[in-house]
């Protein structure tokens, strides 16, 4: 057994060394995939790249689309399947109305970013509204704020998951997309050193009304050090089931920001919160 074990574990890393030889000269000769954007000379398999990382990255798509439930998972679903049903579903009333094909997909894909509200998956709807109200913010509106390259790039992305050639433009030469949206790295990598990029960083105010959002998904937050101490809002950050604000359902609120925050991002953002006037 160890022998065995001594061997794959040896075959592993001679692959990841072997792996790594190969592949760094390549990466050395590469441009920096920023000024590949930045010029504007983005192809198709690009945008579907930069489509993927503002899908989890600025997009805050990931809060929502994610496997908890709150939202349809656009990673696992099958969209070959789901997209083009919703366009014949008899309560859609939107732009792809009666259409089909990679077109009429990109045309529902913008509309649920832009209109969110212009069809609202079964049972997914606001309480009370009877599937009639999306809880899902306008993205291309503050705090998302995704240009129209943005979107066209999420588009794609979601196009090629589904199994259809992306029919959305290039952009064209000059029209850069965000340099933030550009370059992986930064957002996640460095931490956040004041509470405002640190609520920014984990979207909160996808959710909460915080920094003029208006969002209504998760609770107002006004005045909670009045209600909590210091000790109590960090663990409703971290462990956001242990208890429930009233009035509000368990499971939204991402359950993994203890794995991603630092104590100082937390440090902040508690700090932040609890001076919020009343
Ligand atoms: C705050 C939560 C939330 C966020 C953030 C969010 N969505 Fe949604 N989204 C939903 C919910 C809930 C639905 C289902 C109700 C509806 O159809 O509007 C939905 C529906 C959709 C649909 C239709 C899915 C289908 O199966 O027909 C698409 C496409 C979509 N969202 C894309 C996005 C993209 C792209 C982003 C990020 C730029 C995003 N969403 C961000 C909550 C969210
Ligand atoms: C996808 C939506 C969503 C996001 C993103 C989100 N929250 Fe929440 N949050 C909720 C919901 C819904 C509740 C109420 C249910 C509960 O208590 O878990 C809540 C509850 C809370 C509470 C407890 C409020 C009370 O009155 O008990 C705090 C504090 C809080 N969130 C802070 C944050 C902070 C800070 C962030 C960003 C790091 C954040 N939330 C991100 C949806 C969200």
């Amino acid at each position: 057994m160890t022998f065995a074990r001594v061997m794959i574990f040896s075959l592993f890393v001679l692959l990841a060394f072997t792996g790594f030889a190969n592949i760094l000269p390549q990466v050395q000769g590469d441009p920096p995939a920023e000024e590949e954007i930045n010029t504007g000379s983005l192809d198709m398999a690009g945008m579907i790249a930069l489509g993927e990382r503002l899908f989890t990255g600025k997009g805050t798509c990931t809060l929502c689309h994610n496997n908890l439930g709150r939202a349809p998972d656009l990673l696992m679903d099958d969209l070959s399947q789901t997209l083009p049903s919703r366009l014949v579903d008899a309560r859609y009333e939107g732009v792809a109305k009666g259409k089909n094909g990679a077109g009429a997909i990109e045309e529902y894909l913008l509309e649920s970013m832009r209109e969110p509200s212009k069809f609202v998956v079964a049972g997914y709807g606001k309480k009370g509204t009877n599937d009639t109200v999306s809880p899902m913010p306008v993205v291309n509106k503050a705090p998302v704020s995704l240009s129209d390259i943005e979107m066209n790039a999420i588009t794609a992305f979601l196009q090629n998951k589904a199994g259809f050639d992306p029919t959305v433009p290039l952009p064209s030469a000059g029209e850069a997309p965000a340099a933030d949206a550009s370059d992986d790295g930064d957002e996640e990598d460095g931490p956040a050193t004041d509470a405002v990029a640190a609520i920014e960083k984990f979207g909160c105010s996808t959710c909460h009304d915080l920094e003029g959002s208006e969002a209504d998904l998760g609770p107002k937050l006004n005045g909670i050090g009045k209600r909590m101490d210091d000790a109590a809002i960090a663990k409703s950050i971290l462990d956001p089931n242990a208890q429930i604000a009233e009035g509000f359902e368990a499971d939204l609120m991402p359950q993994d920001f203890g794995e991603q925050m630092r104590v100082s991002e937390l440090n902040l953002i508690v700090d932040y919160l609890k001076k919020l006037p009343e």
